[in-house]
């Protein structure tokens, strides 16, 4: 493994529902490392939720100040970042995410990502008359983002949690 003074980040990319947080918490008690969710301090920064931020401020705001979160964390050293399913679209946060660790895409079939998120308030781009539809719209549209950013890429269908786990400690 890399020493641990020089220890860079794991950043987990991919689409609402892939068990980016899942992941990162379990990945980052295997390698005792600090786990940071960058939608939730968002929200710890802000003091409101991510529904209540689409709502004043529209996507746009919400991704103006996803970049800025993204910005200090990529700036810290030895996390374990788990980052929102839209921290690709913009290309400097690719670039960011790419310099500050290992970048890991976690590839999810979209009916997976629905049983995931079904009936889950706290994602506004999913508060629609059909949520699979926006779930295959936004994949198209990300995927290649997520591999074009992405050191690894694993298949969450085809690996268990842990498998999943050990696969990503054993690449760092
Ligand atoms: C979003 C994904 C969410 C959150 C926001 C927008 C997206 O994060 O950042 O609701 O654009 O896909 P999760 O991927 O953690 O659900």
């Amino acid at each position: 493994g890399i020493p641990l003074a020089e220890r860079t980040n794991i950043v987990l990319v991919g689409p609402m529902g892939a068990g980016k947080s899942t992941v990162g918490r379990h990945l980052a008690a295997r390698l005792q490392m600090p786990f940071v969710d960058s939608d939730r301090e968002l929200e710890s920064r802000t003091g409101v939720d991510i529904p209540t931020i689409f709502e004043y401020e529209g996507e746009e705001g919400f991704r103006r100040r996803e970049a800025a979160v993204l910005e200090d964390l990529c700036a810290r050293c030895g996390i374990v970042l788990a980052t929102g399913g839209g921290a690709v679209m913009r290309p400097e946060n690719r670039e960011q995410l790419q310099r500050c660790g290992l970048v890991v895409y976690l590839r999810t079939p979209v009916t997976l990502q629905l049983k995931r998120t079904a009936r889950d308030r706290n994602r506004p781009l999913l508060q629609t008359e059909d949520p699979r539809a926006r779930l295959e719209a936004l994949l198209e549209v990300r995927d290649p983002l997520y591999r074009e950013v992405a050191h690894l890429i694993v298949d969450t269908d085809r690996e268990h949690l842990r498998s999943t786990v050990r696969l990503i400690a054993r690449q760092y």
